[in-house]
């Protein structure tokens, strides 16, 4: 049996990923290791052949036993671990939600509904390294990728809805906290004056905004009853990181040897989780509508069109409707006034699932039957 490793279980994308593999019962196909900064030495969950401790994720000598390691903890401790290993003589397979190794040669992006015979053929050829894409890449090719597969896109904008939970466990809990002291405003205000007007009740949250015990030490900013236009560092052509990962990421996915320009802006929203996009596609032909539904709904058996009606909009093509679903439902698909070739469309899915963990427990069962 298979030695797994997994470092960063009890994160956001860790914590989805070990519901995804209990549901679907992958820890029977593996002897399962558990690494903790925090947790180290204590005793581990009782999952199906799971080592009884949870091991220090830092250990070297622990982690180059693994045959396969899997990891949800981040950037940084991938930068710190994976060339240590590798330098230590490592060859086994490394599998990692963070965005670190992606762009490297030697990297792939997994998302098997989308490249999986890529997949394949890297396992064959001794590649070791396989990265899940940015989440709002993977979705967004979960819902369009086969317009691109079928050369049909010039270009894309895509401007982003992102949840709170994307910035992680710590930044999730933050958005609760600022609702709650909102909340908690707000019933103050209604109980010493039960008259206040909407206009009262406004000013009130506004002024709360800059209260000095308001909580924003993980987003630096209100996100409650506000939203975030920036999301990760700024990069040297004025995007944010975020940004320019869509058109390397997409284009690395796809393999095209062709770039095909994509560019937006990306928002952080006070939803908890599922990632939205509303995007602009300029087509390099005209295609009918009909045509770029039949398209999408082929894709994969999670892609779903949404009529571009109002009620069945606001009922399936949400966060609401989609989150812990692996659901990625796709609407508002109409031509645009800017012309024929211009559609518009919008997404949903759950960044937690397709977004992160579900590419990597699959990558992790196509890496095992190798
Ligand atoms: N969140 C997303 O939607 C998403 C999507 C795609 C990719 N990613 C990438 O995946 C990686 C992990 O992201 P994440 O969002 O899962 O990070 P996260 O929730 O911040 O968890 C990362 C680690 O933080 C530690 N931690 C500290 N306080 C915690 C708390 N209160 N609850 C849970 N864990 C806590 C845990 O490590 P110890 O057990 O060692 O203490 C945990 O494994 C990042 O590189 C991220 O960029 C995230």
């Amino acid at each position: 049996m298979h030695k797994v490793g997994i470092v960063g279980w009890r994160g956001m994308v860790g914590s989805v990923l070990m519901e995804r593999m209990l549901s679907e019962n992958d820890f029977s196909k593996v002897k399962t290791y558990l690494f903790s900064t925090s947790l180290k030495g204590e005793n581990a969950p009782k999952y199906d052949n799971c080592h009884e401790y949870i091991l220090d994720s830092d250990s070297i000598e622990h982690l180059r036993t693994m045959d396969i390691i899997l990891t949800c903890q981040g950037g940084d401790y991938t930068k710190d671990i994976h060339p240590k290993l590798r330098q230590s003589g490592w060859e086994g397979i490394w599998i990692d939600a963070a965005s670190a190794l992606r762009m490297n040669e030697d990297a792939v992006i997994v998302l098997d509904p989308i490249n999986g015979k890529h997949i394949e053929k890297s396992l064959d050829a001794g590649i070791k390294d396989f990265i899940g894409g940015n989440c709002t890449v993977s979705l967004m090719l979960m819902g369009l990728g086969k317009l691109f597969e079928e050369d049909l896109v010039e270009w894309m904008t895509s401007m982003t809805y992102q949840a709170a939970s994307g910035a992680g466990a710590k930044n999730m809990i933050e958005l609760l906290e600022q609702m709650k002291f909102f909340g908690d405003a707000y019933l103050s205000q209604r109980q010493s004056n039960s008259a206040a007007n909407a206009l009262e009740f406004e000013k009130n949250m506004t002024e709360n905004f800059s209260h000095p015990k308001f909580p924003k030490e993980c987003f630096g900013h209100p996100l409650a009853l506000s939203l975030l236009p920036w999301i990760d560092i700024k990069m040297p052509n004025e995007q944010s990181k975020e940004e320019w990962k869509a058109q390397v990421e997409a284009n690395k996915i796809l393999q095209n040897k062709e770039i095909v320009p994509i560019d937006g802006t990306c928002v952080r929203v006070a939803s908890l989780r599922c990632h939205s996009q509303a995007f602009t596609l300029k087509l390099k032909k005209s295609v009918s509508i009909e045509r770029v539904e039949s398209l999408i709904n082929e894709s994969n058996s999670w892609t779903e069109v949404i009529a571009n009606d109002k009620e069945e909009t606001l009922q399936k093509l949400t966060p609401a409707y989609v989150t812990g679903t692996m659901k990625i439902p796709v609407g508002r698909i109409r031509k645009m006034t800017l012309g024929d070739q211009y559609l518009n469309a919008f997404s949903v899915g759950d960044q937690l699932l397709w977004g992160a963990a579900e590419p990597l427990r699959r990558v992790l069962l196509m890496a095992l039957k190798q």
